[in-house]
């Protein structure tokens, strides 16, 4: 088995991560994979079956029964649960205020990391997340941390009609026992405030430079 590279971009909600990632995939021709809407889909399925989010046992029974399917389309990661792509469900209200609780669950973790380490067997991947660095793949050199003011990254949710307070899910995500957002070790940290996108890109680019990733 080949095992591909594997480009680590962590960092809190809406600090660029999804666009930079969507960007780097592109002009590199790598897979794409945004590992948050897999929490996403999870939470989004216990949601569905009217199980409390907060109520952990309940959670991994859930998450047991049910059926995820991770794959590839266009070079960007694709999720099913049981059969269903949950499309924009899985930026709805109720999902962004239950995420955090159900990606506490440590089950919940080890499950996705393993799915998300699959991915390394199709290509070279740039994954997005939290703890891409510090967990999924801590022994990747290619490892970017993001991030931005609060105020900045409160605009950005709103130009995009998100409404829920980034600050109070930054704070569940870095503060949880298990797998915390935290700079992995070896992260190279990228502020984006004063970025546009494509500054933000080149200067991606030229970490990755830095790291041995791009000539
Ligand atoms: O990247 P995002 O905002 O779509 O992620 C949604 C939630 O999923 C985030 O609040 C925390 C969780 N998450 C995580 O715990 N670990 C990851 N690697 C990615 C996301």
């Amino acid at each position: 088995m080949i095992l591909h590279r594997a480009i680590a971009i962590d960092g809190p909600a809406a600090s660029g991560k999804s666009t930079l990632s969507r960007l780097l995939s592109q002009r590199l021709n790598l897979i794409m994979v945004n590992s948050g809407a897999m929490y996403r889909a999870v939470t989004w399925k216990v949601l569905q079956r009217g199980i409390d989010p907060n109520d952990r046992e309940a959670v991994v029974q859930a998450l047991r029964e049910m059926e995820l399917e991770c794959g590839v389309a266009d070079l960007v990661s694709t999720i099913k649960v049981d059969g269903i792509d949950p499309g924009d469900e899985l930026r709805s209200e109720s999902v962004n205020s239950h995420v955090s609780a159900v990606s506490a669950v440590p089950e919940v973790r080890e499950c996705l990391v393993s799915l998300q380490r699959d991915y390394l067997k199709l290509g070279d991947v740039v994954m997005e997340g939290r703890d891409i660095g510090s967990v999924v793949f801590p022994e990747t050199p290619f490892k970017i941390y993001m991030d931005a003011d609060p105020s900045v990254r409160e605009a950005r949710r709103e130009v995009v009609g998100e409404v829920d307070s980034v600050a109070a899910r930054d704070r569940a995500d870095s503060g949880r026992a298990t797998a915390p957002l935290k700079i992995a070790e070896g992260a190279c940290v990228l502020d984006t405030s004063g970025h546009t996108i494509e500054s933000g890109v080149e200067a991606a680019i030229e970490i990755l430079r830095g790291q041995g990733f791009v000539m």
